[in-house]
């Protein structure tokens, strides 16, 4: 069975400053030592963008030192947030594929997982996929037409019906246009909204993690109208990863709070138990 971790939405921050009050670094150190508390015998660890609040220099390295501590391979991925000739310079360069992008192919346990790198700084939230990643993409999916595939990204690819709907992925149809040439895609999972959702689009199952950082709850537009306007609700946890479970027939993704302000219930509050 393959096993493999997923981080999000990471937010670091440069040493003396908070991300909207809250201490992202002190986050990420809860999380690194739930994995290798927890997780141990996971095959790999992705984080799936937003690693930096701002693209800071001193953020990146805070980042590199805290995921050094991790007892799995690691593979990085940009999201909106990062900046990546930053991240280049303190990550070194030869981590960009072919394609210039943090775009990853791995193979282990029969599968292939497949990381994107959506990040566009310029769109101000939203997120992009170039042709030649998109072809990169196309290349790496008909190479893996006998075995099953995960992509992880860091933009969802549809929308949700809530207030963070403006800024998915930019033109998510080519993108699911390539994907649907595979048949055998099993999850396409994404960070970015700070929320948890699961789903399909076009047939293609997605899900995302509700991260690191803040959560954002969700505002649902109703039948009569679009989404409610007004301040968004944010709440300072959960810190949410998911730990993504596949054997030959099928693929699990259990959300796990590592940040969890929830009593546990006494024991003996349940008579079955
Ligand atoms: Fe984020």
């Amino acid at each position: 069975m393959l096993k493999f971790i997923i981080l999000s939405d990471l937010h670091i921050v440069p040493e003396g400053k908070l991300s909207h009050g809250l201490d992202t670094l002190d986050r990420l150190t809860q999380a690194v030592g739930y994995v290798n508390e927890t997780h141990g015998d996971a095959d790999f660890v992705i984080c799936a963008g937003d690693l930096a609040d701002h693209g800071e220099a001193a953020a990146y390295k805070r980042l590199k030192t805290e995921i050094e501590r991790l007892n799995t391979p690691t593979y990085l991925t940009l999201g909106n947030h990062d900046d990546r000739p930053t991240f280049l310079d303190i990550f070194g360069s030869d981590l960009a594929s072919e394609t210039g992008n943090l775009d990853h192919v791995i193979d282990a346990e029969g599968y292939r997982v497949i990381v994107l790198d959506s990040s566009e700084p310029e769109l101000m939230g939203s997120g992009r996929l170039s042709k030649a990643q998109l072809d990169w993409l196309a290349g790496q999916l008909d190479r893996a037409m006998d075995r099953p595939v995960v992509i992880v990204l860091h933009h969802n690819i549809t929308k949700f019906h809530v207030q963070t709907d403006f800024i998915i992925l930019e033109e998510p149809e080519a993108l699911i246009d390539v994907v649907s040439r595979h048949p055998d895609v099993r999850q396409v999972i994404s960070g970015h909204v700070h929320m948890t959702t699961a789903g399909t689009v076009r047939g293609i199952p997605f899900c995302t993690l509700g991260g690191g950082h803040y959560s954002i709850e969700p505002m649902l537009e109703s039948r009569s109208g679009p989404v409610p306007g007004g301040p968004v609700p944010r709440r300072e946890g959960p810190g949410q990863l998911a730990v993504v479970l596949c054997d030959e027939a099928s693929v699990v993704v259990h959300m796990e709070n590592f940040l969890d302000r929830h009593l546990v219930l006494a024991p003996d509050l349940f008579g079955w138990s």
